[in-house]
């Protein structure tokens, strides 16, 4: 097993005006595992070779589409050629391009929601499965060393038996577009082509649902879901509040928000037990509050020797030097190449395949519960 060896990798999407793009080519470099070789970074060729000159790419492998890309790739020499594949574009791409990855042998790092559908994600993990191929879902926040160290408190049973969750993930960018036709137009996460059935729970709720889950290490298993279009020609949710019940019978609440007016990022998880509660808000990432019933609350950091190692191995700087988005997505690459290497452990590093199954369920879940009238719907297993 040669962990260092760097793993080839390609982008399909993430050119140079979107959003995530940079954030995976830094987490790429960051986590000292990958090397980017090229991509089919956008739909026009020429500003893809541009993309990888100014990248220090060789321009020949900028291709102009992601089947293009597989061919060429294919051609070159072991060592040489693409052996990870990162999905980058809209959603409704994320499925076919997943396949034809699988099919041509790479392992997949996918941006979620996973797919448009819940069938789609099972096809995709049954190929995966068949194939013996790795899938890693880019559910960033579970990179960030206090999340980790969230986990890990929570399953040494720090804060006693879990009796609450609260989850919620906040974001106003959309309320300006409620109130401008026209801009709505220009927004792909509102056109059901592109996004998939959901808005607000696909690009935003769906994280707070991974992280519900990663942290407290249970599962969903029920959910109550009150969503908003907000307009009467808006056609996908931009706002919504979720009672969450698990399978042991703890209640939990979700609230994620695109109107949320004036609100950036805002991602907060919180869990309490019988004996204290764990909170973490992304507006401060490094700070890990522990509230406890019988003594002054306790705040952890990142890099200290007496954090978990799950906490420990997410953080390469000392203790005091800040870490944002792009080291935690590095986190998820470091940890799906060393599962791809065969390294023990590497699997509670990154969010797997069944992840992005777990999203979509939530989502469809949610749909049906809110459209039903706000009714109780089950999440399978
Ligand atoms: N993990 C996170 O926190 C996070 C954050 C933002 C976005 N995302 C997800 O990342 C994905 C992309 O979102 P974004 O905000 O970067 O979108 P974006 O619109 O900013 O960028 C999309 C990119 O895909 C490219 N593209 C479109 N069609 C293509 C095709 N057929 N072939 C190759 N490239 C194509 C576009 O040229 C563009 O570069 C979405 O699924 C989104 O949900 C995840």
């Amino acid at each position: 097993m040669n962990v260092s060896r760097r793993i080839p990798l390609g982008l399909v999407g993430g050119g140079p005006r979107s959003l995530i793009g940079g954030v995976h080519r830094a987490a790429a470099a960051l986590s000292e595992r990958f090397e980017l070789k090229g991509g089919a970074f956008g739909t026009d060729v020429s500003r893809n070779r541009a993309h990888a000159r100014a990248l220090g790419l060789d321009p020949e492998r900028a291709y102009a589409g992601l089947d293009e890309m597989l061919a060429a790739e294919s051609r070159l020499a072991e060592g040489e050629r693409i052996e990870v594949l990162a999905v980058l574009t809209p959603n409704h791409l994320h499925y076919p391009m997943v396949l034809r990855a699988l099919e041509s042998g790479l392992h997949v790092i996918c941006e979620k929601p996973f797919t448009m559908t819940a069938s789609e994600a099972l096809e995709l993990e049954r190929r995966a499965r068949d194939g013996g191929r790795k899938v890693c879902i880019a559910h960033t926040y579970t990179g960030y060393p206090m999340v980790r160290q969230m986990r890990a408190m929570i399953a040494a049973g720090e804060i006693g038996a879990l009796q609450k969750i609260d989850a919620q993930y906040y974001q106003g960018w959309i309320n300006a577009a409620m109130h401008d036709a026209a801009m709505r137009q220009s927004i792909w996460r509102l056109d059901p082509a592109r996004s998939g059935p959901s808005c607000c729970y696909g690009d935003i709720g769906v994280h707070a649902f991974n992280l519900a889950e990663y942290t407290t290490g249970l599962r969903i298993a029920r959910v109550l879901a009150d969503l908003d279009t907000f307009r009467p020609d808006n056609a996908l949710d931009v706002d919504g509040t979720t009672l969450l019940r698990t399978a042991c019978g703890v209640h939990g609440v979700l609230r994620a928000s695109q109107i949320a007016t004036g609100e950036e990022n805002g991602v907060q998880i919180a869990v309490y037990g019988s004996r204290g509660a764990l909170k973490w808000s992304h507006e401060t990432p490094a700070i890990l509050t522990h509230l406890r019933e019988d003594a002054p609350r306790q705040v952890f950091t990142p890099g200290q020797r007496f954090n978990a190692e799950l906490a420990r191995t997410a953080s390469q700087l000392p203790p005091g030097h800040p870490q944002g988005l792009a080291e935690a997505m590095a986190n998820l690459y470091r940890g799906f190449a060393d599962a791809i290497h065969g390294v023990p452990g590497a699997e509670e590093r990154f969010p797997g395949i069944e992840a992005g199954v777990r999203g979509m369920r939530f989502i469809e879940a949610t749909l049906a519960s809110s459209r039903a009238g706000q009714t109780w719907m089950e999440i399978s297993a």
